[in-house]
């Protein structure tokens, strides 16, 4: 069996249009959708991630701010800039782009987000609405993996979902969508004992653990749904996800390529998500 190639790029695209109606309906009524995203020092992945970010926002037409901070920043510094922002009537979606320099304590970095503009989904409030089915923001990665999956058609209620990865930011955000959608979900990570016998085991596997080429075609269900969140440079300086694309593809009944599988989509769903907090906060809600 060759799998069925997930067009993530297609897709956001077909996702970005929805999105700029929503857009384009607040800025007939005045509002123009903001975003500020935050970088704080040099990190060579999180640069090129922030750059995508705001050229993505500027692609539908929303307001961006590209905040560049030094990798010494203090911590007051940091948190007098999101203050600012979080009063900003033009900013809708405030975004620190991590992992921060290790002298910044990320968690309180966050928690001084307004909720409201907390596009990521990272606030406590977020994640505790999460939980309860109720959050405005999902995250965008997990958010873009459910759409990547409804958009292909991929049957979610009732099916086994196995995800590799506990993070905040994928893997914990992943197994609450996925079980709201009465998937029945199974969290490992890279210290299963025994991994091969839960990933064999999965309908969906999400493969979230940031490690090069990890899961291999020995480890999947044939015709499995693989989604790959993976995004690692090979010893040849090649991106690559953490899924074994060779030797998946050949078992696997979908699966989505790295790059162009989850990383367009996860850019979709923070402009959707800052466009439905400007939609929010202007009380023009949806
Ligand atoms: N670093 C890696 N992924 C993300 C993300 O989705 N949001 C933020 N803020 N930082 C990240």
């Amino acid at each position: 069996m060759t799998a069925q190639i997930i067009d993530g790029k297609a897709i956001a695209q077909e996702v970005r249009a929805e999105w700029k109606v929503r857009a384009d309906a607040l800025k007939a009524r005045g509002i123009t959708p903001g975003m500020a995203v935050i970088i704080v020092g040099e990190d060579a992945a999180s640069k090129v991630y922030v750059a995508n970010k705001v050229k993505a926002c500027a692609e539908l037409g929303l307001h961006s701010e590209h905040i560049v901070m030094p990798s010494d920043t203090p911590e007051a510094a940091l948190l007098a800039k999101i203050s600012a922002l979080n009063n900003d009537p033009k900013i809708h979606g405030i975004l620190v782009q991590l992992p921060l320099p290790k002298h910044l304590n990320a968690h309180k970095v966050i928690e001084a987000i307004n909720p409201d503009k907390d596009v990521d989904g990272f606030h406590q409030k977020n994640v505790g609405a999460l939980v309860t089915g109720e959050t405005p923001f999902p995250s965008c990665t997990p958010f873009g993996v459910m759409v990547l999956l409804e958009k292909t058609g991929i049957a979610i209620e009732g099916k086994h979902a196995v995800i590799v990865g506990r993070s905040n930011i994928v893997g914990k955000p992943m197994a609450l969508l996925l079980l709201h959608k009465n998937a029945t979900v199974t969290i490992c990570t890279s210290k299963t004992i025994d991994l091969a016998k839960h990933t064999r085991d999965a309908d969906i596997l999400v493969a979230a653990v940031g490690k090069a080429n990890f899961i291999t075609g020995g480890m999947v269900k044939p015709g499995a749904a693989v989604i790959d969140v993976g995004i690692n440079r090979n010893a040849e300086g090649k991106l690559v996800g953490d899924v074994d694309f060779a030797s998946v593809k050949e078992v696997a009944g979908y699966i989505t390529p790295v790059p162009g599988g989850v990383g367009p989509m996860t850019i979709t769903m923070l402009v959707a998500n800052t466009v439905k907090a400007a939609e929010r906060l202007s009380g023009f809600n949806k």
